[in-house]
């Protein structure tokens, strides 16, 4: 069958999200890693989420979660400050980028993607078919006016705000650049999926420019500081207009009842989740001012993750920490040699810290 592929497929890789857990701790010889290389939260789920799990699973499973998507668009909404009718639910932000590219991307669509940034962008626009446009970013920062110029004539330009591996993000003045020069004909596509971990009183609202009118999508996830990645949950934020397109693309009862009672359980306590989110804030920096401490630079992160300029082999500084039990992301993955990026998580990151200098020491930094 495989002649009956499409052709877009033929050479699109799969995305490579490294080494399963039990691979890596038979190749480092560990009995368990603790992962801080996929960037879910480690501080644990937030409370009353589980129970509300349970809840919803004795009396519910049987059924198809669909009052439910009415509940969560709303809670959703009122968090978010949208309408109901504006909210796109999925299955985490990795099934809302796919939905987006079907809604817009036809065969031969040029999209704009900058580099390094998160992987599956450039997956899915592949396996749909776009020529991608890939603007490499200058010291780290997204070059603004080389990815607008690459915009004129495409369809999407993908933003990732926080920068996933940079943990970077933009300021206001930068977004609003990016929003009021938008080529006509083209979407921009924002992953927040870190824009949880900033304080509130900084985060752009998007949801304004939305209302405003301008061509934007935000995608958002319950899987980073909310803590529930394992159960697959997210949602977009379009123009009302646009949500019967969406429709048309997703899966009609695409969320499942636990994912949506975990998140109604998130947005039902505010004052937790702001507290979460300060104490990852202030974990990072302290991991971050201890390994500066030793002459070691890190991006400046506003996320749940830092960006480790370790300047050795990065894959050789990965071994040597992952044999102390700590599974960290080579930067040579994506693009970077010399980078490891680190998830931070609760309590192990001085040693962390710790490992990753007596490590690039030993290697010769
Ligand atoms: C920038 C970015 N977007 C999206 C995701 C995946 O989000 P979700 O779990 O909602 O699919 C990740 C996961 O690491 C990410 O780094």
């Amino acid at each position: 069958m495989k002649e009956l592929v499409r052709p877009a497929l033929i050479g699109t890789e799969p995305y490579d999200p490294g080494l399963s857990m039990a691979q890596l701790a038979d190749r480092y010889g560990a009995d368990a890693l603790v992962k801080l290389n996929w960037n879910e939260d480690l501080f644990g789920p937030l409370p009353g989420v589980l129970d509300a799990v349970a809840a919803e699973l004795a009396t519910n499973v049987a059924f198809y979660p669909e009052q439910a998507f009415g509940d969560f668009r709303e809670a959703v909404a009122a968090q978010a400050g949208c309408q109901p009718g504006q909210v796109v639910p999925g299955h985490g932000i990795q099934a809302l980028v796919m939905s987006t590219v079907g809604v817009f991307v036809a065969l031969g669509d040029r999209v704009v993607i900058p580099k390094p940034t998160y992987g599956l962008y450039r997956q899915v626009c592949q396996a749909a078919g776009a020529n991608l446009d890939i603007v490499p970013t200058v010291d780290l920062r997204f070059d603004l006016d080389q990815m607008l110029a690459r915009a004129q004539g495409a369809k999407l330009l993908f933003v990732c705000d926080p920068n996933n591996p940079t943990g970077d993000r933009l300021t206001a003045d930068e977004w609003r650049y990016v929003r009021e020069n938008l080529p006509a004909g083209c979407v921009a596509v924002v992953d927040e999926a870190y824009a949880d971990y900033i304080d509130p009183a900084e985060r752009i609202n998007r949801v304004a420019d939305i209302d405003a009118g301008h061509r934007v999508v935000v995608l958002r996830t319950f899987s980073k500081l909310y803590g529930i990645a394992g159960l697959r949950l997210g949602y977009g934020i379009v123009p009302e207009a646009m949500v019967p397109y969406y429709d048309a693309v997703q899966e009609p009862f695409n969320l499942n009842r636990a994912a949506l009672s975990a998140g109604l359980a998130c947005l039902a306590i505010p004052e937790v989740v702001e507290e979460r989110r300060r104490l990852v804030a202030s974990v990072r920096d302290a991991f971050a001012a201890r390994l500066a401490d030793h002459g070691i630079a890190t991006h400046p992160s506003a996320s749940n993750f830092v960006l480790v300029h370790v300047s050795v082999d990065d894959q050789e500084l990965c071994g040597a920490v992952a044999r102390h039990g700590y599974m960290l992301r080579p930067g040579h993955e994506f693009g970077m040699p010399g980078y490891v990026r680190v998830t931070v998580a609760p309590e192990i990151m001085d040693d962390v810290a710790d490992r990753i200098v007596e490590a690039a020491q030993a290697l010769g930094a």
